[in-house]
């Protein structure tokens, strides 16, 4: 038997625009991607959009009873930034005050405790209109609203979050086009990138001066850069892929600074974003209290095989190319590598070069397409998922044996949700969605991690 360190939270995240729907005359504003399918519905898996997510709008009250039946010790939610101020900076929405005070106040009466991320990849329309995180502007717009969350939702949330993976949106958004605007422009994604981490330290600095006792971190999806092999140009690969993918917003939320490399490979691209002095001493002074892990694959890279065209635009892949490791072992439901050291070297990275800071695994999980093939009396049987999820707790246990100070695991997530561009194309709940009736059904996996929250390990 595996035992946990007492008080360890066990529980699942999710996020408001994945989760919530959308209900005619709730006050909620557009945000990117209520625009974006909109206007291009063909690039959503089975054209579902966001309006049609899993109903918690409407069915909190029967899901929050869901989270107790399925053992949860800890809950992590996203407020929609724009259900509460729908355009982003204007007036707050009083019926989204009333809709997160009740739901956070039921799972507070459940003693489960509460993580809330303030932003989850969705940016409301008209800030998106004026230029979205390329503008200033957006920055001082997101500490507004903010300080409007610590102060509506400040009694009753446990830790704040700031940003849920935010490379995602600056690799999506401006590079691979696969989030809004989906343009190709590295310079644009830098400016993102930066903006991004400076509200998220304006974000820190005001909830510790509105909400001292409360702890406040950013969520990173995190996976160290394993090279090929240990030719120095693949280990060059590796440590520029992860000055990318990890460092570029790791090194400023919990060291207060970047790290130089990267600011000479930006220079040397004529990428640096456009910044004020003063905003370096803020993003030193308000290091995150904690972080949140989101790990379900690793990366793997090699050196380049081509020098890239000089009239290419830029890609960070200029420093290397995406390598499939022979033999590795794969998630064929989600064509995702499997590799469950991941997390233990994650922990040790964080212990011997992030000074052994305090981290949650926010985010961990098995998608799965077409899994009602896996339904027997009724039930999906996902065993998959419980050796999925038993094989990462194997390395975290050993890990924190070792003393890595991680303090919780929360799968990905609770029920089936909406997932951007691949809608519910795969399926990541220890809860069933019926996406024609809305019925919640429990899976064998939910069953399961009661007995692991109850036992504190398996
Ligand atoms: C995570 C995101 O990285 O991946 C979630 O934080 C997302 O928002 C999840 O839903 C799963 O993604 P996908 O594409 O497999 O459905």
């Amino acid at each position: 038997m595996i035992h946990f360190p007492d008080g360890f939270l066990w529980g699942s995240s999710t996020s408001g625009p994945q989760s919530e729907g959308r209900l005619s005359g709730d006050g909620k504003g557009d945000n990117t991607w209520d625009y974006w399918f909109s206007q291009a519905p063909e690039k959503f898996h089975n054209q579902i959009g966001p309006e049609n997510t899993s109903t918690f709008y409407t069915h909190y009250q029967e899901d929050i009873d869901l989270l107790e039946a399925t053992g949860h010790t800890a809950f992590r939610t996203s407020i929609q930034w724009s259900r509460l101020i729908p355009d982003g900076d204007g007036e707050v929405n009083p019926l989204a005050v009333t809709f997160y005070r009740d739901v956070f106040q039921r799972v507070k009466d459940k003693g489960i405790t509460l993580l809330v991320n303030l932003y989850h990849f969705d940016l409301p329309m008209v800030l998106e209109n004026k230029g979205g995180w390329t503008q200033r502007e957006t920055v001082l717009a997101y500490v507004r609203y903010a300080k409007v969350c610590f102060e509506e939702f400040g009694d009753l949330v446990d830790r704040w979050i700031t940003f849920n993976e935010p490379i995602v949106p600056v690799e999506g958004g401006y590079l691979y086009q696969f989030h809004y605007p989906a343009v190709i422009d590295a310079k644009a994604a830098a400016q993102v990138a930066y903006h991004t981490q400076l509200a998220s330290s304006m974000a820190v600095q005001a909830s510790h001066e509105i909400n001292p006792d409360k702890k406040i971190g950013i969520v990173l999806n995190l996976t160290p850069a394993y090279p090929r092999s240990q030719h120095p140009a693949d280990v060059k690969a590796a440590r520029i892929a992860e000055l990318f993918q990890a460092k570029s917003f790791l090194d400023p939320s919990v060291k207060g600074e970047y790290p130089q490399e990267l600011i000479y490979i930006l220079k040397k691209h004529q990428l640096m974003p456009t910044y004020l002095p003063e905003d370096l001493e803020v993003i030193k002074a308000n290091t995150v209290d904690y972080l949140g892990v989101n790990y379900y694959q690793p990366l793997r890279v090699a050196a380049p095989k081509h020098q890239a065209h000089p009239d290419s635009p830029f890609f960070p892949e200029f420093y290397y190319d995406h390598y499939e490791m022979p033999g590795r072992k794969m998630n064929p439901h989600r064509g995702w590598e499997i590799y469950e050291r991941g997390i233990y070297d994650i922990a040790k990275n964080l212990e011997k070069e992030y000074s052994n800071i305090e981290w949650i695994l926010t985010e961990n999980g098995m998608g799965v397409e077409g899994e009602e093939k896996f339904r027997q009396d009724g039930i999906i049987q996902d065993d998959y998922r419980i050796e999925f999820i038993k094989g990462h707790l194997s390395e975290l246990h050993k890990a924190i044996e070792e003393g890595a100070n991680c303090q919780g695991y929360l799968l990905w997530t609770f029920i089936d949700c909406w997932s951007w561009l691949n809608s519910y194309k795969n399926r990541y709940g220890l809860v069933e969605l019926d996406l024609e009736t809305q019925e919640r059904r429990i899976k064998k996996s939910g069953k399961w991690f009661k007995a692991l929250s109850q036992n504190n390990g398996f």
